[in-house]
């Protein structure tokens, strides 16, 4: 498969869509055993994580919900520390079953943030599912109780994710080669 360039730096293919399609298959497998009685209300983070988001609620078999929230914080290969607002929180979560959908956790500021704000909400319970998780990278203790896959310090695209707005339709997940 072939090596691409996005806004001057090169990708090469990471973990196919095949075996993405597996794993969310997996947790939706998961998820579905854990709530089946709980109407479960998904919240997903955009931008990133609209594709699993579609994909694993059309595998999540009960009755469910999804809200969509947003920070608009991050540009460029380096996660933010400076977190803006949460724009899209209006759902009331009163005793709900919160599970957050994101598609990287990778200093988990943004996750600390989200889960802080819910938190506030009172809700029953919450649950944290990404797809990707850079464990070495981690500066916050957040929970990740769902995760995709667990990779490297390196930066990756498609599948939901970006390189400054770029790439997010590719199916297959990239990964950038190094020099
Ligand atoms: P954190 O707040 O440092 O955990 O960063 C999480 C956010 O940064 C995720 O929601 C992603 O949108 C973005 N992000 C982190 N790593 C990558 C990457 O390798 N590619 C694209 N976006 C990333
Ligand atoms: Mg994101």
């Amino acid at each position: 498969m072939a090596i691409i360039k996005v806004h001057h730096r090169f990708f090469e293919p990471f973990i196919l869509s095949d075996e993405i399609e597996t794993r969310i298959k997996d947790i939706a497998r998961q998820l579905s055993e854990e709530y089946a009685d709980k109407n479960p209300l998904f919240l997903a983070v955009l931008n990133g994580a609209f594709i699993m988001a579609a994909d694993l609620l059309r595998e999540f078999k009960f009755q469910s919900e999804i809200s969509f929230v947003k920070i608009s914080s991050y540009e460029g290969t380096q996660s933010s520390e400076v977190i803006k607002e949460l724009i899209g929180f209006t759902e009331n979560m009163n005793g709900r079953h919160v599970i957050v959908i994101e598609d990287n956790i990778d200093t988990g500021i943004s996750m600390k943030h989200i889960l802080s704000q819910i938190e506030k909400e009172n809700p029953a319970s919450i649950k944290v599912a990404t797809l990707l998780l850079k464990r070495n990278t981690l500066k916050h203790n957040v929970p990740f109780d769902y995760v995709g896959f667990e990779i490297e310090n390196k930066f990756v695209i498609g599948y939901g994710l970006d390189y400054n707005g770029l790439g997010r339709n590719l199916p297959h997940i990239y990964v950038e080669k190094e020099a």
